[in-house]
């Protein structure tokens, strides 16, 4: 119900209708208007001081006004003054997402990716905070990139993930340590191929972002093999979208058991972004749990499945190459999927250690790297 009108604006029931700058007419709600005052907002800690759960009564305008691309409020009751630039006002009008510089479009890539990924060298991010901006955006637009240069320490890979955020343990610890030493001798050692996966499904969250340091690698064969999970989904959604759809909506069980452990989670293999595009994937043979679906749905699930499985396989998207001494691979753990070929040597060092971060705190390094931020200046 239409109240009055002054100065142009509005006055409704709960709210109020200010013109923009634009021309366009745009409501603004008043419980809105009086929460995100800009007085809410120490300007120190930037953090929302104002409380509008210890406010008794539904705010409501004493006087308003517009002048100058300026919105004036007062509040009845505490008095309380409240001013808006139009221009800001603006950025809310129509109830869109706020705009996050790091939610870029991914870019999917197939087998031939490994001359053109993205590489760093490891002192030179150290030294330089717009060369870290590059790395992530490489991270959010491909999901992977080949650091060089690293240190042959500890350290080194500490000193790298902490420029993207705080190492973040799974529930096997901070670090891993996956090491073979091979003594020359007649006997081939073998090691199975590793199968397509990405890591510890059956945490809740699995960790975002995962580094793969190399410190040694003298043994031959034991291909890395990587591919980008959106390429395959992508290819998935358009040649069989109700295979597609099977594995973005159904929640399958994995986990990870052993005396002292049971650790579970239900995950979908495909991940849809908030635009719908497709995010990642999770999949792990290794920890899929016996599937408690309904059988029925089962006859339906389990082809869609395998099929996606087969195409992991294929050739049109796996990467192939040899990860070397002082190089660290680190991609997204939720969207890149890895494994190994088999290997056989007769001697040879190979050790490789990794961690994890979080792939939120990575936009939010990449956010505090590339812009303004609101509340600065
Ligand atoms: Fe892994």
């Amino acid at each position: 119900m239409d109240i009055s009108l002054t100065h142009g604006v509005k006055l409704k029931e709960s709210g109020l209708d200010v013109p923009l700058l634009d021309g366009t007419t745009a409501y603004f709600n008043y419980y809105w208007l009086r929460d995100n005052c800009p007085t809410s907002f120490d300007s120190q800690t930037r953090e929302r001081t104002f409380d509008i759960f210890h406010e008794a009564e539904a705010p409501k305008t004493a006087q308003v006004g517009i002048a100058d691309g300026m919105l004036d409020i007062e509040w009845a009751g505490s008095g309380h003054k409240t001013r808006y630039s139009l221009a800001f006002l603006a950025q809310y009008a129509k109830g869109t997402p706020r705009h996050d510089p790091a939610d870029l479009p991914r870019r999917a890539w197939y087998s031939d990716h490994y001359p053109t990924i993205a590489r760093f060298s490891q002192p030179k991010l150290v030294e330089d905070k717009a060369l870290v901006a590059n790395w992530i955006e490489a991270m959010l637009v491909e999901g992977v990139a080949i650091v060089t240069d690293m240190p042959d320490s500890n350290e080194g890979l500490d000193a790298l993930a902490r420029l993207i955020g705080h190492i973040r343990p799974t529930f096997f610890g901070e670090y891993f340590d996956v090491r073979t030493h091979i003594k020359p001798t007649n006997l081939a050692y073998t090691a199975k191929a590793l199968e397509m996966h990405t890591d510890t499904p059956a945490e809740d969250v699995a960790p975002g972002v995962q580094f793969l340091h190399c410190r040694a690698n003298s043994v031959s064969g034991g291909a890395n093999l990587f591919l980008d999970g959106v390429a395959v989904a992508n290819d998935l959604k358009r040649d069989f979208p109700e295979d597609f759809a099977l594995l973005a909506e159904t929640e399958i069980p994995y986990y990870c058991e052993h005396d002292d452990y049971d650790m579970r989670s239900r995950q979908r293999v495909i991940e849809l972004d908030q635009h719908g595009n497709v995010s990642g994937v999770t999949i792990s043979q290794h920890m899929f749990d016996i599937s408690d679906l309904p059988q029925e749905f089962l006859d339906r699930y389990y082809p869609a499945f395998c099929r996606f499985g087969r195409m992991l396989q294929s050739d049109k998207y796996l990467m192939r190459f040899r990860l070397n001494a002082t190089e660290c691979i680190v991609f997204d753990n939720h969207r890149i999927v890895h494994g190994r070929s088999a290997y056989s040597a007769t001697e040879g060092d190979r050790y490789l250690r990794g961690c994890y971060t979080d792939r939120g705190e990575m936009r939010s390094t990449y956010r505090a790297l590339t812009t303004e931020g609101r509340f600065k200046g």
